[in-house]
This record gives structure tokens, sequence and C-alpha cells, in this order.
């Protein structure tokens, strides 16, 4: 048996990972270590609760003697590192948390790692999920390859670079095996609902506002949670150590589009005269340093590995708001407390 540790396993992307690993891997055990901050919910990985191949262990990343004690406990081989602060907006009201988390966790989790791979190194991993945020923003043209210059913008995106620097520091300087790679927007079921499709689908379902930043003409490059999880696995397996790898769904969409696409998808699947949900957007305040544009090259990741994004966008949104419609307890749980403050604080008018 292998064991991988995962980090941030009760959150979005994780969760997905967890599943996926234990799927197609019936040789390897899993470690989810998970703070459970307002983003982590165990709810998430209800269906492989009871595996004897998953463990979970409630920690803090940057708890030194907490992952001290579980790398003993569990000798992971293999590292994901998942378990972040990954939201931009929060990024901007609280960036205190993101340089915790991000940074200082992320080099607690490289300290533990060396200290207790020092033996023998050379069957490890420490693999780092990263963000294409990290390279700031586009104009109309080009994409972002793996040697882009790093130039994030957000308190978000700039922990999340000072991260992804860590982690080259700890392979060129100790000899630490890592893999790094950056992926464009993810969605799917079990997103929280602060993220964009998630919050529109759910406002749509209680015919609230849909709020569409500044004039909607951002750019995000969409990409289906579960070909990320393959991405990851055919990196992990495959992916050159010290190397990074762009992962994106050559999926290119400006905000107001999408947000319009994702209303005729919702009118037609609940039965609602088309151009119903439309009439709910809303344009409000743009977030303060909006990246316009942001696109990935993913050609070193097809050209080495073969690897490219499988699921159809529309198939996959129709997945994602299906699921949002059918899962009322996950929701309700979800939309609670810490989460009904920030929504207010956030969009100055109340959930409920
Ligand atoms: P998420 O916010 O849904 O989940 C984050 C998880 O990390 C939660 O379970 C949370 O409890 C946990 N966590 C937070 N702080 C922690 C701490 N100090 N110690 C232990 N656990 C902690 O995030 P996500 O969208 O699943 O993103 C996962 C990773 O993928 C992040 O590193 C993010 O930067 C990266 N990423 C996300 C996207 C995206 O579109 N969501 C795209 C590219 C990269
Ligand atoms: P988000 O899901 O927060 O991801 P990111 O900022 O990491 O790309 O937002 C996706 C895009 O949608 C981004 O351009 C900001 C925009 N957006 C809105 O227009 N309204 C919203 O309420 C939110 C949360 C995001």
């Amino acid at each position: 048996m292998r064991t991988l540790l995962v980090t941030g396993g009760a959150g979005f992307i994780g969760s997905h990972l967890i599943r996926h690993l234990l799927d197609h891997h019936p040789d390897y055990r899993v470690v989810n270590v998970d703070a459970l901050t307002y983003a982590g919910n165990l709810m998430n990985l209800q269906d492989v609760q009871d595996d004897p191949r998953y463990t979970f262990e409630k920690a803090d990343i940057a708890d030194a003697p907490a992952i001290d004690a579980i790398f003993s406990r569990h000798q992971p081989e293999v590292v994901l590192h998942l378990a972040a602060e990954s939201h931009v907006d929060r990024s901007i009201l609280d960036p205190g948390a993101f340089v915790r988390t991000n940074v200082v966790g992320t080099v607690t989790l490289l300290r533990v790692a060396q200290k207790h791979w020092a033996d023998k190194l050379s069957d490890k991993v420490f693999y780092h999920v990263s963000t294409d945020e990290v390279y700031g923003s586009l104009g109309a043209e080009g994409r972002f390859r793996e040697d882009t210059p790093y130039d994030p913008h957000s308190p978000y995106s700039a922990s999340k670079a000072a991260s992804d620097h860590f982690v080259r520091a700890w392979h060129d300087t100790y000899g630490l095996p890592v893999l790094i790679s950056n992926c464009s927007n993810n969605y799917g079921p079990y997103q929280f609902p602060e993220k964009l499709l998630p919050l529109v689908i759910l406002n749509l379902r209680e015919g609230k506002p849909l709020p569409v930043y500044g004039t909607g003409e951002n750019v995000r490059d969409w990409l289906w949670v579960g070909d990320h999880c393959r991405a990851i696995d055919t990196i992990l397996h495959g992916g050159r150590i010290g190397q990074t790898y762009n992962i994106g769904g050559d999926n290119e969409w400006r905000n107001i589009d999408l947000v319009r696409r994702v209303c005729q998808l919702f009118d037609e699947l609940t039965g609602r005269p088309a151009g119903t949900g439309e009439r709910s957007i809303t344009f409000v305040t743009d977030r303060p340093g909006h990246d316009q544009r942001y696109a990935i090259d993913a050609t070193k990741l097809q050209t080495e590995l073969g690897w490219r994004p499988q699921t159809p966008f529309d198939a996959g949104l129709r997945e994602t708001i299906n699921w949002y419609l059918t899962n009322e307890a996950w929701v309700a749980a979800v939309r609670s407390g810490e989460y009904l403050r920030y929504y207010e604080e956030q969009y100055g008018s109340r959930l409920s």
C-alpha cells in the first residue's frame, strides 16, 4: 500500500480528488488533513468515510507539532497539498488569513516533509496544487505558459505565488522532490457557494439578484473539477520532478456570457419560461484589482503526458445545476452562520 496525505481534502477540489484516488488506485491509502474552516465540510466525503483505506485527521497545516505527529503516525510517501484560503473576495477583506495558511502553512508542510523524508527522498513526492492567478492578468491576446513571469494582484494570488516560490526553493535548496500545477477556474458539485457559479445557481433558485461585477467583461477559463483531478493524477504519476504543469479547460467565457448561459440552462432544466433567469442579472461594484482575463496554454501537459479536458461545458453545467437543485441538505448546511454574515458584508444584502 502507498500512503498519500491530501491536505484540504474536505474542500471542493480536495474531496473530488480523494474520491478519484480511492476509485482509481485500490492500493492507495489516503489520509485527509483538514482544519475544517468555513470551506471544509465532511459532508463532501460521506460516501468514502467508511472506506478502510481512508482516514481523516483534523489539523491546521500551520501547526507544526500537529503536522509532525500526523507524519509520524501515517508515514506518507506522497503529499498532495490543496489546503488553502481560496476566495479572492475574502482575501480582500482579510488578507492575514491567506498569508497564514497559504504561505506559513505551506512552509510548515515543506519543513515537516523534509524532516521526515530526509533518509530517503528518492521515492517521495510533494505535489503543490496552485492556480493560474499567480500569472496575473491578460489582455485580449495570449495565454499563460509555464514560463510566464509571475504577476499576482490580489492577496489570494500573491499568497499562492509566494507558496509556489517556497515549494521551488525547497526543491532547489534541499532537493525535495516536488511537482507544481497551476490550474484555471474549476466548477462542479460541492463548490462552496461564495464562488461565482454556485452563487448564481442558488440565487436563481431563490429569485435573488445575480451580482455581476463591473461590466461582466472579465474572462475566465473554466474546467470541470473531475478533469482537474485526472490531470493531477496524470502529473503525479508521469510528471518530471521539479517541473510545473499548467492545467486549463481551453474554455474561455466572459462572466456575463457565462451567467446568461447558466440562466438559460436553469430555465430549461426547471421548466420556467425562457428569459426568466436573466431578468435577475444585476451589475454591481467591481472587485478592486479585478484581473481582466485568465487563459491557460496547457500544451506541455498535453504533449508530455497526453492529458486533455474531457467534459463538455454544457454537460458539466447541467450536472452542476442539477446537483445544487437536488442536494438541499448540503446547501442548507453550508449557507448558514458565518456564510450569511460574509454575504451581507460582501453584497450589502441579506440572504435569508
Ligand atoms: P476550498 O476553499 O473549497 O477548500 C479549501 C480546504 O482547505 C477546506 O477544506 C479548508 O477547510 C481547508 N483549509 C483551509 N485552511 C486550512 C488550514 N490552515 N489547515 C488545514 N486545512 C485548511 O478550495 P478549493 O477550491 O477546493 O481549492 C483547493 C486548492 O486548489 C487551493 O490550493 C486552491 O488555491 C487551488 N485551486 C483552486 C481552483 C478553483 O477554481 N477552485 C483553481 C486552481 C487552483
Ligand atoms: P470567482 O468564482 O470568485 O473566481 P476567481 O475570482 O478566482 O476567478 O469569480 C469568477 C469571476 O466571476 C471573477 O471574474 C469575478 C466574477 N464574480 C462576479 O462577477 N460576481 C460574483 O458575485 C462573484 C463571486 C464573482
